[in-house]
């Protein structure tokens, strides 16, 4: 590939917001973008041939023969229109093709989302929004919570869990942080504390996730982490799915271990989330099951979505396309053998 011939994107699991943004940032770079309505896998690869890049989301299933596929395709370049790269087989990609991504865009749009379903669930806004649209007006269960004088526990302190913090701050609420590398200059400034998991499980009020989801990660909120909450504590996950072990979870809460979920991830969540399922029989009896449950909230993965977010994905990766072709410093390359993954 180089700067003279056209550049063909492959753009999978487009959706109308991704088509309005990615359009409006393209005037700039006049890219050939064929926006395909499948998620990326194994058995939609091929879609990409005649292309010389990809451009790939959360849920796309990036594993070893879904890259080769792309790979035998003559793709060099995968563009992730996003910050985690969990689905992504960087060692399977490994010197065949390159994986860039957006490292930041507005880490803004998931703190500020986190602290909304925090809010919602905890001030019960869904119900009451439920009744008052039905005529009734009665506030019967209905009773909240401050969030002032709690403690809210934060895990993965990087650039959305610092924010979360600062939100969280000003409720007037005692800060818990758990980071496998604590930023204690930045703890001190804020008047945090860093401290380890176990005290971060029993004193919390609130539980944020914000740490990416690695091998040493999953199921970091699992039986044995559950059953030293409070019973009154709440979660949030806007993290990924699998931070949580999501059967754990619905026992925890069938048990009233712990008295909430807001959940904007969920660990199986690729077949439902982003989708129109309205009309058919959910048959994951897990989320049917979360989905059931009063004190649980679940969004699909939409804490990124706000205007800020998208101008800056949209622009971010047409931005590392040119990079690629132009030769330049990959500065946000992730692979194998990176030293910043
Ligand atoms: P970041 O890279 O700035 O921060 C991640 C932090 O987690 C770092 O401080 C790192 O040291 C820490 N960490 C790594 N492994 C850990 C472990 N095992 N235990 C505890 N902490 C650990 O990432 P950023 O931008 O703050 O994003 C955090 C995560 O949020 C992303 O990895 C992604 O999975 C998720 N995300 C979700 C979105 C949504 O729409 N729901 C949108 C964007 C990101």
């Amino acid at each position: 590939m180089n700067n003279k011939e056209p550049v063909n994107i492959a753009f999978f699991d487009s959706k109308p917001y991704d088509i309005a943004f990615f359009t409006e940032a393209n005037k700039n770079f006049l890219y050939n973008i064929e926006f395909l309505e499948p998620n990326l896998n194994r058995k939609t690869a091929v879609l990409a041939k005649g292309a010389q890049v990809v451009c790939a989301f959360v849920n796309d299933k990036l594993d070893k023969e879904t890259l080769d596929i792309l790979y035998n395709e003559g793709i060099r370049l995968v563009v992730m229109r996003c910050a985690g790269y969990n689905n992504v087989d960087l060692e399977a990609a490994y010197g065949k093709i390159t994986i860039l991504r957006v490292p930041a865009y507005s880490p803004y749009s998931v703190a500020e989302f986190a602290l909304a379903a925090l809010l919602s669930l905890t001030r019960k806004i869904p119900q009451a929004f439920n009744r008052t649209r039905n005529g009734n007006f009665q506030l019967s269960g209905l009773t909240g919570r401050d969030l002032h004088g709690r403690v809210c526990g934060v895990i993965g302190t990087g650039k959305i869990g610092k924010i979360f913090a600062e939100l969280m701050k000003g409720f007037g609420m005692e800060i818990l942080l758990y980071d496998k590398f604590p930023d204690e200059a930045w703890a001190k400034e804020k008047g945090f504390r860093y401290t380890d998991l176990d005290e971060l499980f029993t004193k919390s009020d609130f539980i944020s996730l914000h740490c990416p989801l690695t091998p040493e990660s999953r199921h970091i909120i699992n039986g044995e982490s559950l059953k030293k909450m409070k019973n009154d504590c709440v979660l949030i996950n806007t993290g990924r799915g699998a931070l949580i072990d999501a059967k754990a979870l619905v026992e925890a809460l069938k048990d009233k271990q712990i008295g909430g979920a807001a959940l904007d991830v969920y660990e199986e969540e690729e077949e439902y989330f982003y989708e129109d399922w309205s009309t058919e029989v959910i048959k994951d009896d897990v989320l049917a099951r979360l989905l059931m449950m009063p004190n649980v909230l679940i969004s699909s993965h939409q804490a990124f979505l706000t205007t800020e977010a998208l101008t800056a994905i949209a622009n971010t990766t047409l931005n590392n396309v040119k990079a690629y072709i132009e030769g330049k410093p990959l500065e946000n390359q992730v692979c194998f053998k990176c030293s910043n993954n």
